[in-house]
């Protein structure tokens, strides 16, 4: 680390930042109320790589339609699933369920070490409940503490490769008695004045004890770690539609990528996938309705799309059903293929 650690005073001064200017998310609870553990758990499991405005509409349905953890615990597997589809990144609803019915005995945790033993829950996501839900002076660091912390420090590091210098950062400002107000306004600090492309230093609370500010270099930082090439992948997809409009789909195994959704029926995802009409349903009048795209973390994927306009009386092969696309829990990239089959004309 370049620069000096951070000191108590700098947490205060975000402290006082954050009560005039924190931003209103319906998972806060208003200042000087206690959090919901069940609602501070449910947003920190939307957030984990996810933004903000993409979990406001599906936060309120999830707790509209099951207000306590209770209520979610008892859902039926699919709902959820389908409830979940489009945030992305299902192993976490997956682990959502199975946290909630380990909680809906139990009760949540009140400690990091307790929170940690949840399914789904790592060490972002414990800290973030224990220091939000039950005030324990727990080190919350997500992508926006890193970036904070790598510009007050100057670190020379990228921040993942320098863990215990970002921690021993953010414990040297954290205030023992708000360590939940604390954890979001470093949050909030990141997101809206210490943004990753332009920072607004010159409105920033922490100006004053900040490093890479002092030299003029604030966007320099966070320095970035070497970037990973990515795979590229090809698949097909079948979509047969019967008069109706409705279309085959089937449930993708509980492991592995988008496990535990509906899908259309196609090809596995590789580097090369051979002949496209290998992996039909069924033998049809299969028309190409273009070919879309998608990126995963580590992949982009295209895919062929397929079409044919089939019978009322056609039989969904083993594993399958037909279903409205429209309410059929599809996760984005089906809803895409679907999407490009049903705008190709008929006929
Ligand atoms: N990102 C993850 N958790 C958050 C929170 N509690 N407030 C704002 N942004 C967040
Ligand atoms: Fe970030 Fe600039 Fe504030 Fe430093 S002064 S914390 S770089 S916004």
């Amino acid at each position: 680390m370049a620069g000096p650690l951070p000191s108590p005073a700098t947490g205060r001064a975000l402290l006082a930042w954050y009560d005039v200017h924190r931003r209103d998310l319906p998972w806060r609870a208003a200042p000087g109320e206690v959090s919901d553990p069940y609602r501070v758990w449910l947003s920190e499991i939307m957030l984990q790589q996810t933004t903000v405005a993409a979990v406001r509409s599906y936060y309120a349905a999830f707790l509209d339609r099951w207000p306590r953890v209770n209520d979610l615990a008892a859902a039926e597997d699919g709902e959820v699933m389908a409830a979940w589809a489009g945030l992305g990144y299902y192993a976490r609803a997956r682990n959502l369920l199975a946290c909630a019915r380990v909680v809906a005995v139990s009760g949540f945790p009140a400690t990091r070490e307790g929170l940690r033993a949840l399914p789904g829950v790592g060490d972002y996501t414990s800290a973030a409940i224990a220091a939000i839900a039950f005030g324990e002076p727990a080190v919350v660091v997500d992508g926006n503490v890193e970036r904070v912390v790598a510009r007050l420090t100057r670190l020379a590091r990228p921040p993942k490769a320098a863990r215990r210098a970002v921690e021993a950062a953010v414990e040297a400002m954290l205030p023992a008695d708000r360590p939940g107000d604390f954890a979001q306004a470093m949050m909030d600090l990141g997101a809206t004045i210490c943004t990753p492309k332009s920072p607004a230093c010159a409105i920033c609370p922490l100006l004053h004890d900040c490093a890479a500010a002092r030299h003029g270099e604030a966007a320099a930082y966070p320095v970035k770690a070497p970037k990973k090439a990515r795979a590229v992948w090809r698949g097909a997809m079948f979509v047969p539609v019967r008069p109706d409009g409705t279309v085959l789909v089937r449930r993708r195994p509980e492991r592995g990528m988008l496990g535990g959704m509906v899908e259309v029926f196609g090809s596995p995802w590789a580097a090369e996938i051979g002949d496209a009409a290998d992996h039909a349903p069924f033998a049809a009048a299969w028309t190409a309705a273009g070919s879309i795209t998608h990126t995963f973390t580590h992949a982009d994927l295209t895919v062929d799309v397929f079409r044919a306009d089939v019978a009322a009386e056609t039989a969904a092969p083993a594993g399958g059903w037909w279903a409205d696309p429209a309410a059929a829990g599809l996760p984005t990239v089906m809803k895409k293929a679907v999407t490009r089959a049903l705008a190709m004309a008929e006929g």
